[in-house]
């Protein structure tokens, strides 16, 4: 059973009817089901099971602290990508020693925090990032552990917008060069070589990209035991996708990946850190809208609802797809084709095109599943919208794990410069 399922009529998250939380926290609101991330966890743990790996959720896929705490329980790391993330991760109880540093552009000052910290592996991407390292390191007089991250130059048939190991991307260091970085990094003081690294996207939902970056990572292995260099651990990165449009039946097979996985870690004969943060987030959430009207227009017609692109950007930013389900469900009555649209003023504020939908009236409820990924952290306040509330459901529990953020709060957080300002004269 999914977290999130019809009970008689109504959507629920675990226990809780959606039309009550609805009612309760209003909306715009996420909703995210604990016992979804407990079980998403637990099966890619055990799809793993006899792999010595260690799973680095990434932060950046949804980085509430409840969803962190709840894998950070259950055994997670942390792969993060700034020093705001480093704190997110410390706060919700990720020891150190399960964090990996990956980012192409860290700050000195960021790298400063997390030597501080004492994180696993920095993810390094180039040779001047690795020189930087060096001196902050040694100015601290400390050893920074790093993996380089290689770009495999492996196409990973994703969206563009999120594909990274191709070699005009602007990630990793291309793998041809990697010998000669590695040789590099064994001279610089201050920095430990332990690992390699590759990430080639997101949202992938073959398996064999996976196969090709992480050949090509194994073969770089063994290049570099040739040098004398002997690393500790290859890191896999992320990337395994979600199906987030039933109709197409692109569920990725976590067998498979955990097959490619296995295989790889065997052939360097080393552990693997893993870095999974959509396919373990995303179905475990839902963005709840309520519908402020339907238009019809010549053209088409349109629900417009109380969401929009400030909340999920991932339809206009990638033509992402995400369900649209109406939280009571309709008996027989007449269907149509509607664009789902929210409130902002741009033709791209759309969160759902073509969908064939019950004909909604004002004031019902939609849901848009697998929002857990990449869904609040991406927000904004554009049109001076206050964040949304993210809410936690846990069997028959519920808790507000983020508040709605006030018109007033989103006011303060701005400042009049003086000759504005009335109450200063
Ligand atoms: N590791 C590295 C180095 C990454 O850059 C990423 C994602 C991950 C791990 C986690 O990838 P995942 O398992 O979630 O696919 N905002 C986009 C996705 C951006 C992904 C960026 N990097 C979206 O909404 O589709």
């Amino acid at each position: 059973m999914t977290a999130f399922h019809y009970r008689d009529g109504v959507l629920h998250a675990d226990d809780v009817p959606l039309d009550r939380i609805a009612a309760a926290h209003g909306t715009p609101c996420w909703v995210y089901s604990a016992s979804a991330l407990e079980r998403r966890w637990q099966e890619f743990a055990a799809a793993f099971a006899g792999v010595d790996a260690l799973v680095c959720y990434a932060l950046k896929a949804n980085s509430n602290q409840a969803v962190i705490r709840t894998l950070a329980r259950l055994g997670a790391g942390a792969d993060i990508v700034s020093a705001g993330e480093l704190a997110r991760a410390r706060a919700a109880g990720v020891p150190a020693h399960r964090i990996v540093f990956a980012g192409v552009g860290k700050t000195e000052d960021e790298m400063a925090a997390a030597l501080d910290a004492g994180v696993l592996q920095f993810n390094v991407e180039s040779e001047p990032e690795l020189r930087s390292l060096s001196r902050v390191a040694v100015a601290k007089g400390k050893v920074a552990p790093v993996a380089l991250r290689v770009n495999p130059d492996v196409d990973a048939q994703t969206h563009a917008k999120i594909t990274t190991g191709k070699s005009e991307n602007k990630f990793g260091i291309e793998i041809e060069r990697a010998r000669d970085v590695a040789r590099i990094a064994r001279g610089l003081p201050g920095i430990s070589l332990d690992a390699v690294a590759v990430h080639i996207g997101s949202q992938l939902t073959a398996v064999d990209p996976f196969r090709a970056a992480f050949a090509r990572l194994v073969e770089l292995v063994g290049t570099l035991a040739a040098d004398g260099i002997r690393l500790k651990r290859l890191d896999l990165g992320g990337g395994l996708g979600v199906a987030y449009n039933p109709q197409l039946n692109q569920q990725p097979d976590l067998a498979a990946y955990a097959d490619a996985v296995r295989a790889a870690a065997k052939a360097a004969g080393l552990p693997v850190v893993l870095e999974p943060g959509r396919w373990m987030v995303a179905d475990a959430g839902v963005l709840l809208a309520r519908v402020i009207r339907v238009k019809d227009g010549l053209a088409k017609r349109f629900v417009i609802v109380d969401a929009a692109m400030n909340e999920l950007i991932r339809p206009t930013l990638y033509e992402a797809f995400h369900a649209v389900l109406p939280v009571v469900k309709h008996g027989h009555v007449p269907h149509g084709t509607f664009d789902v649209v929210g409130p902002i003023c741009e033709s791209g504020d759309v969160l759902a095109l073509g969908r064939e939908l019950p004909v909604m009236a004002e004031g019902e409820l939609v849901a848009l599943r697998h929002a857990g990924a990449y869904g609040a952290v991406m927000s904004s306040t554009y049109n001076a919208r206050p964040l949304a509330p993210e809410i936690m459901v846990r069997g028959a529990d519920v808790a507000v794990v983020r508040p709605r953020q006030t018109v007033e709060e989103l006011i303060a957080l701005d400042r009049l410069p003086s000759w504005l300002d009335d109450s200063a004269r």
